[in-house]
């Protein structure tokens, strides 16, 4: 479905993500004929590009990062393009960028930060002080929101001077994944899984985001993040709030956000008391990956330093649904294979009436995989067939997306920005929940710099030290397969 014509402004458009993922996304709408012909994406950055320049630049990126592009579409998408130069150092621009926007003072009206999040001030700053805020005006914000609670208070309050919470988007690509908006398809248009999805039927879940990559040229910014900011503070925990939450009473945005910061809020708190026997921190070191010899981080990295790459904890919900269900969240660079998925555990059969040994019939395991190879699988107990007896085995109810529908998988930039455009936060995140999220994020980090022990490194390649298989051994369980 068309959405309404609209301006989307796009700051730091020269930039890795702008050539990655937001032109390529924008292009795939347009081909898709979701924007309007009149649809304009104004980009704008510090560089002396004209309008042409910018668009063979952009033509270069989607040549690049679109495997199907069509020649007919991909110049009719261009003609979309205008280029825009803002030097926010001078502040030289702001009117040329007023000049184009007040053309169509009623359309929709989009600005994109794709930028680092010390410029979010001054963009907000330039764009309030030039009079760009129109009734229909939005600002989307990517991540990271701030490296504790306090700069992400500091932040939004930036932010917030300038526009209204309804009109802040705060991006969590994961949101816009097919597979997880699959996990609230799953939960709430089917009637199976609910009445047995608590504590007394599940006995655990495991969250799992592996890379093979390792941290490659951001390693700069990675060194001042880690794995637990980089993806635990939000993507992982936005996981952990799909699978925890209960019922919201609609798809509307707020609905979605209240149950999720329900949970954010009863987490049980990780901190210099426990933390030693609930997370555990890894660096990966020299190793092997798809085949090669890498580096270690401290290599890439040039120095010390106690930057974890992988993370593994265990996390707990104190409330009734999840009471006594530990929740097993992992993620790390230069893991064994770039693999996520959820992984739904659930208790054991209360008696077996057949002759094998207790051992062999294993409980229900329902795995949400989120990449690659997006799917959903139930393994459940069959008979193996054929004489022999009552034989069982376990086996998957496999439905992959791939084969299932044959139809491209959509990038999860697509639907985030054409959400932006409709208006629509349910996924995106309310300042609250980034608020919680810290809020339980930062004693963890609090007990880390307070300890004397350092992260447990970790050969490239593998699955993280030994002493995140111990975490969750521990409990008497394994991580699934894959690990
Ligand atoms: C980003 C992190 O938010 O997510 C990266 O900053 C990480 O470090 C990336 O690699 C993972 O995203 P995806 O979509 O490739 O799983």
């Amino acid at each position: 479905i068309e959405v309404d014509e609209f301006d989307l402004v796009v700051f730091g458009a020269s930039g890795d993500l702008a050539h990655r993922k937001l032109l390529p996304a924008l292009y795939h709408r347009f081909a898709d004929g979701q924007m309007p012909e009149a649809a304009r994406v104004i980009c704008s950055a510090r560089r002396d590009y004209s309008t042409d320049e910018y668009r063979n630049w952009a033509e270069e990126a989607l040549n690049e990062h679109v495997s199907d592009v069509e020649a007919d579409k991909l110049a009719r998408f261009l003609k979309l393009l205008v280029y825009v130069k803002v030097d926010l150092g001078s502040g030289d621009g702001w009117n040329d960028l007023k000049a184009v926007l007040d053309d169509r003072p009623d359309v929709i009206r989009a600005f994109y930060l794709s930028v680092g999040p010390d410029l979010f001030g001054t963009i907000c700053k330039g764009i309030g002080a030039t009079g760009l805020v129109t009734e229909k005006s939005r600002v989307v914000i990517e991540k990271p929101i701030g490296k504790d609670g306090a700069s992400a208070k500091a932040l939004n309050e930036t932010v917030g001077k300038v526009f209204e919470e309804h009109q802040i988007f705060r991006i969590d690509h994961y949101l816009g994944k097919e597979t997880v908006q699959n996990l609230m398809a799953l939960r709430f248009a089917n009637a199976l899984f609910e009445p047995l999805w608590n504590a007394a039927h599940i006995d655990h879940v495991q969250i799992t985001v592996a890379e093979a990559l390792g941290v490659g040229n951001r390693v700069g910014y990675y060194d001042t993040a880690g794995a637990l900011r980089d993806m635990v503070q939000n993507h992982m925990l936005q996981l952990l709030c799909l699978v925890a939450m209960e019922a919201p009473e609609s798809m509307n945005a707020d609905s979605v956000r209240d149950e999720k910061l329900k949970v954010l809020k009863a987490l049980s708190p990780i901190t210099s008391g426990n933390y030693d026997k609930l997370t555990v921190r890894g660096q990966y070191r020299a190793g092997a990956s798809a085949g090669g010899a890498v580096e270690g981080y401290l290599d890439e990295l040039g120095e010390e330093s106690q930057t974890e790459t992988f993370v593994a904890l265990k996390a707990e919900i104190a409330n009734w649904r999840w009471a006594g269900v530990p929740f097993y969240l992992r993620t790390g660079k230069r893991l064994a294979q770039r693999v996520s998925e959820i992984v739904v555990q659930f208790r054991p059969i209360p008696h077996s009436i057949f002759d094998d040994e207790a051992g062999d019939i294993s409980a229900n395991r329902l795995i949400i995989r989120l990449q690659p190879d997006e799917g959903v699988q139930m393994k459940v107990m069959i008979k193996d067939p054929g004489p022999g007896g009552m034989r069982l085995r376990q086996v998957p109810l496999d439905m992959s997306f791939a084969e299932a529908f044959k139809v491209r998988n959509p990038d999860a930039y697509e639907r985030l920005i054409m959400d932006v455009i409709r208006g629509n936060q349910t996924l995106f995140m309310r300042r609250d929940e980034v608020d919680a999220a810290w809020a339980w994020i930062d004693p963890v980090l609090e007990a880390w710099s307070n300890s004397k022990d350092t992260p447990k490194s970790y050969t490239a390649g593998t699955w993280g030290p030994s002493a995140s298989i111990a975490l969750i051994e521990r409990d008497g369980r394994t991580w699934s397969e894959e690990g």
